[in-house]
């Protein structure tokens, strides 16, 4: 058997891909040298958080009329000093703010709940030291291909992905883990494609197929089931807020939240009157009764 870690690559296979590139930036930017800031990693994740409920895009909460979400913003002109001068720590009011002592002074206010440990005050001064740069947000930033760190262990990776991830595991002195057992490899692979465990037919299938793309069958039998788009449209339907009551939506936007529901489907490949009782098997399997439990239509 091949060990397979690219599947979640193959160009079949749209809906991982991205999950799998985010997967990858960091592994990139991990083994290509942790100590280099970068903005979108380890900056905008802290002002988020911590700064942009009073100093981002919603401009009837926003404090001290400063925006922190956008560089002219954290950059501008407060009346002959910025909160964010690029290369100039000393002279950013942001890094005075967030080291005050005094309460009234400090950045995130005391009161608001939030915090900023030692570790990201230094990373916030350090990333104004370097020049402040800004990004873009990282989902409209073209992935590029990254130079392929040469693993000093060659045995174990497959694919160039194999090597990024063989390089930084060497950087910290740790190596792969041994393959597991076909048993828990197709109840893992299982799991993570359709949410449910395999059938005991599956798993007996797989240890009785000997053939050299034995895995990667089990891949392509478990991404055409209608099980991997379920899987899917969990989170997908998630993402658009959608609920089969009005969650927190007034009503007039059922419509809309309607239209998003059955385009999901169509992208996933669902028939939408077999995702009318969704989960079928999952009741079943997992209850063990024999007929699922009637869920109402959720397409009208
Ligand atoms: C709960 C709301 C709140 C949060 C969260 C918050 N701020 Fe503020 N911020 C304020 C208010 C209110 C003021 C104006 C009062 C003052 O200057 O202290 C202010 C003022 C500032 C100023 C001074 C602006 C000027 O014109 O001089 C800076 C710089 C600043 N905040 C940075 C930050 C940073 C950086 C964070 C996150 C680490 C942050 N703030 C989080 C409420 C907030």
């Amino acid at each position: 058997m091949k060990r397979m870690s690219l599947h979640i690559l193959n160009p079949r296979n749209r809906l991982l891909t991205s999950a799998a590139a985010v997967t990858l930036l960091a592994a990139v930017q991990a083994a290509s040298g942790a100590a280099t800031i970068d903005f979108n990693r380890d900056i905008r994740p802290l002002l988020s958080d911590n700064c942009f409920s009073c100093h981002g895009p919603d401009a009837s909460h926003r404090k001290a009329k400063l925006r922190l979400d956008v560089e002219e913003g954290a950059t501008s002109d407060l009346g002959g000093y910025q909160a964010v001068a690029p290369g100039q720590p000393e002279a950013s009011e942001l890094i005075a703010r967030i080291n005050a002592s005094d309460p009234d002074d400090l950045m995130p206010p005391p009161d608001s709940g939030k915090s900023l440990a030692d570790e990201e005050k230094r990373l916030l001064r350090a990333w104004i030291q370097s020049g402040a740069p800004w990004a873009q947000h990282w989902a409209y930033v073209p992935p590029t291909r990254h130079p392929v760190p040469a693993a000093r262990d060659a045995s174990w990776p497959l694919s160039w992905v194999d090597d990024f991830i063989m390089a930084r595991l060497e950087a910290e002195g740790l190596s792969p883990a041994p393959e597991a057992d076909r048993v828990t490899l197709i109840r893992r692979l299982t799991f993570d494609l359709t949410g449910l465990p395999p059938t005991p037919a599956e798993v007996k299938d797989f240890l009785e197929d000997r053939s050299e793309d034995d895995y990667e069958r089990v891949v392509d039998r478990l991404l055409r089931s209608p099980g991997f788009g379920e899987r899917m449209a969990t989170y997908w339907l998630d993402l658009v807020r959608y609920a089969d009551t009005v969650g927190y939506h007034a009503v007039e936007n059922i419509v809309h939240v309607r239209d998003l529901h059955a385009t999901m489907l169509h992208m996933l490949g669902i028939d939408p009157q077999r995702f009318s009782v969704p989960f079928q098997g999952l009741d079943m399997r997992l209850t063990g009764v024999e007929e699922a439990p009637v869920v109402h239509e959720v397409l009208g």
